[in-house]
Order: C-alpha cells, then sequence, then structure tokens
C-alpha cells in the first residue's frame, strides 16, 4: 500500500472534520448569554442561603458537603451569585472545587438612556426607546429581559430618560408609567432614576422662577419628591445638565451648580435619593472648552451635600474616540465623583462600526491622576460609575451584536474596574458566539475565539487611526458619523476647525503653558509630560500641542508623513477585520456573519472616507504629497468638502448597496 506523507494526511483528517462542523443558528437576540444554561436552571442546581455577614450584593460560590453553595448578602447578591456561576460555567470554569467570592467595586452602577418621551434616542443607533412612552402599555417583555440583561452584568440603576428632559416626565402620568418600569426593574435588583429638567416649575406649575433659593421652587421639588416616592419607594434620585448646551440652570439665577444641586438633594434626603448632577458644562465663549469643568466645579469642592455626586465624562471634551482623563478626577478632593462612560457610539461610527471599548474605558480608570501621589488612578477616584446606554427597540438590543460588547464590557468594568480588557472580551466571545456542532472547544477556541478576540482588542486603536490619529479630536460634521474637518460656521467649540487649528505653519490644539494652559489643570508630574515634547505621549501630541507640518516624530518622519500614515494604518487594521471574518464564516451562523460581513465592508469604505476627508482638507495647508507608501486618496477633496452624509429621519447613516456612504449636498442634508 502506498503511504500518504503526514501533511497529507493531516489535511485530509482536517478537511473531512471541518465539512462536519455545522455552524449554530443564531440572530443575536439571546446577546452575552446565549452560551449560558438557563437562569433557573443554574439557581435549582446549588443550595442558596442569604449570610447578612457578607457584602449587601457580594457572593460566595462553594462546594461542600456534596453540593454546590451559594451563599450570598442579599437577594441582589444571590442573583449575582447565579450569574457568575452561570458565566464560570460557560467559560469551564465551574470545576468541583470552585471558590469564588465576590463583591462590586462600585455601589453605584447605572446606565443612562437618553430616550425622549416621543420614542426617539438621542444618539441611539438601534431604532426607537426601549421603553417605548408612546405606546399605550409598558414593553414588559422586553424590560424583564433587559432586567435580566443588566443583572447578569451587575448593573444596579437605569436612569430611564435623557438627560436633555422633558418637563412632562415629572408630571402624574409619567411618573405612574415610571413607577411600572421600576416595579419589574426592582426584581432585577436595579433602581429607577430620571433626567429632570431644570424648569419643570416653570414649565408645570406656572412657578415665576427657578431659582433655587426660593422657597416656593424648593418647596416644588419638596413635594414633587414626595409624589415620586408614593409612588416608587426606591427611587434612586435625579440625573440632571443644567447649564449646559442650552439647558437652563442655578446660574440663571446668579446660584452656583453646588446651590442647584444641593437643593434637589433636600428634597430627596428624607427618602434616600441621590442627586447626579453633571460637569458636562461649557460656554461658546471659553478659548478652551477642555479647561471649563475645572474652572466651574474646583471652586465648588467641599460644597455638594453628601448625596450629590458630580458625574463627570471620562474625557474633558466629549466622549472622543482617544482623550486624556477629565483632568477634574484628579482635582476634586471632598466632592463625590462618578464616571460618565459613553456605550453608545455616538463618535465610534454608531451602530455601524466595530468599536470595542473595554480598551478606551481602562485606559481610563487606570490612568493616574497623582491626586494623592503616585497610584491614585481614576477608577479609585470616583464612587460610581455611568454609561450612556446604546439600547433600542432592534431585537437584539444595541444594532450590531459587536456593540453588545460594549454594554456587556461596561458592566463588567463597572462591578469590577481592575478587569482587563482582554479578559472582557475573551468572556463576551465565548458567551456570546455558539460553538458550532462537530467542533471540540479546543478548536473552537484556536479557530474563532482568539482571533474575534484579537479583532476586539485592536478594533477601537483602528477607529482612532481612521478619524482622529495622534490627539486630533473633533473632527466630526453633522450628526457625529463622518469628517468635516472644513466645518468653521457656527458657535466656535461646535466646529472642527477650533479643535485641530490647521494653518499653513501647522496643526494642533496648544494646551501648553504657553497655549490654553490645560496642562496645568492636571497634577504633576502629568502637567510637565503634556507640556514637554519629549515625553508627551504621542498618541495625544495633537491635543496638547500646535506642531510643524515637518516636526519629526519617534520614528524620524514627519508629523505630515505621520498622519497620513495613521490613517493609512486604521484603514488597513478594518481591511485585516475582513479578511479574517471570511475566513471565520464555517463557524459562525450566516445571519451574524453577514451582518458582520456587511457592517465591516461600512466600516472600510467609511474609513477610506474619513482619510480622504481629513487627509485631503489637511494637505490644503500642508502643500505636501501622501507618502508612497501610504494607499493614495481614492476621492479628490472637491467634491468632499462642504458635503455631508444622507441621513435618514433618525440620523442613521445611508450608504449604497456597495456600503459606500451616500455623500450629499448640504442641501439635502436632514438635521435629525
Ligand atoms: C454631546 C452629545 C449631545 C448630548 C451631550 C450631553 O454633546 O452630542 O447629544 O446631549 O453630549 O452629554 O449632554
Amino acid at each position: 500500500m502506498r503511504a500518504f506523507p503526514f501533511a497529507v494526511l493531516a489535511g485530509i483528517f482536517l478537511a473531512a472534520c471541518s465539512s462536519s462542523v455545522r455552524p449554530a443558528e443564531q440572530d443575536g437576540t439571546d446577546l452575552w448569554l446565549a452560551a449560558g444554561k438557563p437562569y433557573g436552571e443554574v439557581l435549582a442546581s446549588v443550595q442558596t442561603a442569604i449570610d447578612p455577614a457578607l457584602p449587601a450584593e457580594g457572593f460566595h460560590i462553594y462546594d461542600a458537603g456534596g453540593a454546590r453553595h451559594i451563599d450570598a448578602g442579599s437577594e441582589a447578591g444571590l442573583r449575582y451569585g447565579v450569574y457568575a456561576l452561570q458565566r464560570a460555567e460557560a467559560l469551564g470554569q465551574a470545576g468541583p472545587g470552585m471558590d469564588l467570592q465576590e463583591k462590586p467595586f462600585y455601589d453605584l452602577r447605572i446606565l443612562n438612556h437618553w430616550d425622549n418621551l416621543d420614542d426617539t434616542v438621542e444618539r441611539g443607533y438601534a431604532g426607537l426607546s426601549m421603553w417605548e412612552w408612546t405606546a399605550a402599555e409598558i414593553p414588559e417583555a422586553r424590560i424583564r429581559r433587559y432586567g435580566e440583561l443588566c443583572a447578569s452584568i451587575g448593573i444596579n440603576g437605569s436612569v430611564l430618560n435623557n438627560v436633555n428632559s422633558n418637563p412632562l416626565m415629572l408630571d402624574a402620568e409619567h411618573i405612574a408609567r415610571v413607577a411600572k418600569i421600576a416595579d419589574i426593574l426592582r426584581e432585577y435588583g436595579i433602581k429607577t432614576y430620571i433626567s429632570i429638567k431644570w424648569t419643570s416649575p416653570i414649565a408645570l406649575d406656572g412657578l415665576k422662577s427657578g431659582d433655587p433659593l426660593d422657597p416656593k421652587v424648593r418647596a416644588w421639588w419638596k413635594d414633587k419628591a414626595d409624589e415620586i416616592y408614593a409612588a416608587i419607594p426606591d427611587f434612586g434620585g435625579f440625573l440632571v445638565k443644567a447649564n449646559s448646551e442650552g439647558q437652563a440652570g442655578p446660574q440663571d439665577y446668579g446660584r452656583t451648580h453646588a446651590d442647584g444641586a444641593n437643593m434637589l438633594a433636600e428634597a430627596l434626603k428624607p427618602h434616600g435619593g441621590i442627586v447626579m448632577w453633571r460637569a458636562f458644562v461649557y460656554a461658546p465663549t471659553s478659548p478652551d472648552r477642555a479647561n471649563q469643568a475645572v474652572e466651574e466645579f474646583l471652586p465648588l469642592d467641599g460644597q455638594f451635600a453628601d448625596n450629590v455626586i458630580v458625574q463627570i465624562k471620562n474625557g474633558p471634551v466629549d466622549f472622543q474616540p482617544r482623550e486624556p482623563f477629565s483632568p477634574l478626577f484628579g482635582k476634586l478632593r471632598n466632592t463625590k465623583m462618578m464616571m460618565e462612560f459613553q456605550i453608545t457610539q455616538e463618535y465610534l461610527g454608531f451602530s455601524n462600526h466595530l468599536a470595542y471599548l473595554g480598551t478606551m474605558w481602562k485606559e481610563c480608570l487606570d490612568s493616574d491622576t497623582y491626586r494623592d501621589g503616585p497610584g491614585s488612578s481614576v477608577a479609585k477616584m470616583v464612587t460610581a460609575v455611568a454609561g450612556v446606554a446604546n439600547t433600542g427597540q432592534d431585537a437584539n438590543f444595541t444594532g450590531y451584536v459587536f456593540a453588545q460588547a460594549n454594554w456587556y464590557a461596561f458592566g463588567r468594568l463597572a462591578w469590577n474596574p481592575e478587569l482587563s480588557a482582554e479578559e472582557i472580551a475573551d468572556e463576551w466571545v465565548r458567551q456570546t458566539f455558539l460553538k458550532p456542532e462537530g467542533m471540540s472547544q479546543k478548536a473552537f477556541d484556536k479557530k474563532f475565539v482568539a482571533p474575534v478576540h484579537d479583532i476586539l482588542m485592536a478594533s477601537r486603536e483602528a477607529v482612532v487611526n481612521y478619524e482622529m490619529p495622534l490627539g486630533l479630536h473633533h473632527l466630526f460634521g453633522g450628526t457625529h458619523y463622518g469628517p468635516a474637518p472644513w466645518d468653521r460656521l457656527g458657535r466656535p467649540d461646535w466646529t472642527p476647525a477650533y479643535y485641530h487649528k490647521a494653518d499653513s505653519a501647522g496643526i494642533g490644539f496648544d494646551r501648553t503653558k504657553s497655549g490654553s494652559d490645560n496642562v496645568d489643570q492636571y497634577n504633576e508630574p502629568l502637567a510637565s509630560t503634556y507640556e514637554n515634547l519629549e515625553t508627551c505621549p504621542e498618541n495625544l501630541l495633537l491635543w496638547f500641542h500646535h506642531l510643524p507640518w515637518d516636526y519629526k516624530l519617534a520614528s524620524g518622519r514627519t508629523l505630515w508623513d505621520e498622519i497620513c500614515l495613521h490613517y493609512n494604518r486604521g484603514i488597513q487594521t478594518v481591511e485585516g477585520f475582513r479578511k479574517t471574518w471570511q475566513e471565520l464564516k464555517p463557524y459562525v451562523s450566516p445571519a451574524l456573519w453577514e451582518e458582520t460581513d456587511r457592517k465591516l465592508t461600512i466600516q472600510a469604505n467609511d474609513g477610506r472616507w474619513w482619510r480622504d476627508a481629513n487627509v485631503g482638507y489637511f494637505q490644503t495647508f500642508s502643500g505636501r504629497p501622501v507618502p508612497e507608501d501610504v494607499e493614495p486618496l481614492r476621492t479628490p477633496i472637491d467634491s468632499l468638502i462642504f458635503r455631508v452624509l444622507l441621513s435618514d429621519r433618525l440620523g442613521m447613516p445611508q450608504h449604497d448597496e456597495e456600503g459606500n456612504p451616500i455623500i450629499v449636498s448640504m442641501r439635502r442634508f436632514r438635521r435629525p
């Protein structure tokens, strides 16, 4: 008999194996609960006990006397324990002798829904509001599913409506409706909160003023709090956007943020409620928007009531693909601080682009503020975490299976900010995508889990590169989906030109001591690190410095060349994702494979649009050629400049059949 060489035999064997591999049928509606056993089944498999000696939301999973036990400090802790066991089982980490004791790092782990009473969602890319405000009945089944998903990752609070709030949220009809939602969420250990509009007493009851020191205004809020608590005894409290982006607030009456927050805090205090007062404030008159939160809030440090927590966006400007951490985290000492992350991808390609944000949030949480000396990480400075939700009525909740990873990562980091972005990515992939029939776990790990994990880990940097590398920021137009670096019309701090400051001499925002002096809002050694060109991290270079086009970077290449190279690298990375995804086809359900394939095509095309618009526009200042080792620009700048992407009624971007963005003249653009 003729002997086959080993390689040939192995090839025949592998082909036989892969032909018997059949991908599981999935449509993404099970999210990360796809691979685990049902909750009830896990619960039935263990002996449970409430042990008041354990932390309230904590649990202990262990084996004793031939049985598996979960002891917990409360019903909520027990639920977290059951979900932790479900996760461990799905990840193959629940073998005999398991011993896992956990409690959450933060007490408040809250989703902020920017949902409006007309069912639209501000910066929502997964359909209309999941709460269905305009329907006759609340959507109970969806709310229950949401409750399970949140509880499974430890989220324990939900602000139901937009920070740009509607006063009607506080009328009797809506309080009754919120109470119905709260009744369901309570079953999953989730407290309900609402965003309030500062002018509610004026709009709802004709008060003449919103002055927080006016006794009539104070009485109104006290009565309103009493009314809410009569309907929702465990109501969480208010989230407030005041004196920000056109919203009224205490400053309209010559009062401070502290006066405003404390007035609401006093009304909520007897009931145990809290005020989350946002620090997202800026005025068009300031020379540097990045300085404003510290300028307004530092003088108020120590003046806030003890049931007020100041909610601060991760960066000093606005949820950009990359920002340094907000300097406020390192400045306030006597004020409770809460992190605000954005889960919805307002600036990272909506629900079209694959951008895993676990890496971005870790970068912020791990940053050292040096407030109390080295080791004062942002994670340690804050006592609570909020995330702007990416949920909607879409059957998969988030509009893209890969956007689910960000909801998951948010919950996991709010539970334990010490988890790594890698671990979370790995957990998510394993729980979300079912192993095909006929495939060993080992083969699945190697052929599917590892490459998808690698895509997730590289994805945020890819977006930074093709949107705004090297510290560039806010180059967005219109709906915040695409580029408009040329835009200089209107309110200056809403235009890209305010941020990139490109001219024939160079590009970047000078935030050094001789510029806006933003560097001095950071504690040493950071102030010097950012000030000094030798030590400023390259990925924040143009955030802190305005530099000449021929400035030499560490690579020895000019700034201009490096800008071009970074844009190119972003596109190449996405092209790499597309190639990998082609290879993964045998292992993933056709529905999820096709959805992702289509979106990755859109992402690559959008990346080229970003590159063509920005490099093409900046080239009008630099006057330099695109280096030879990068892909040439595809579309001339003249056919992009002052043109925008076609959007639908809800602001969702429109692409043609090949996944190319449909660019139209300004006249056809409809602002959502
Ligand atoms: C951004 C966003 C707005 C939002 C605001 C906020 O500016 O574009 O839609 O209202 O942030 O966080 O209040």
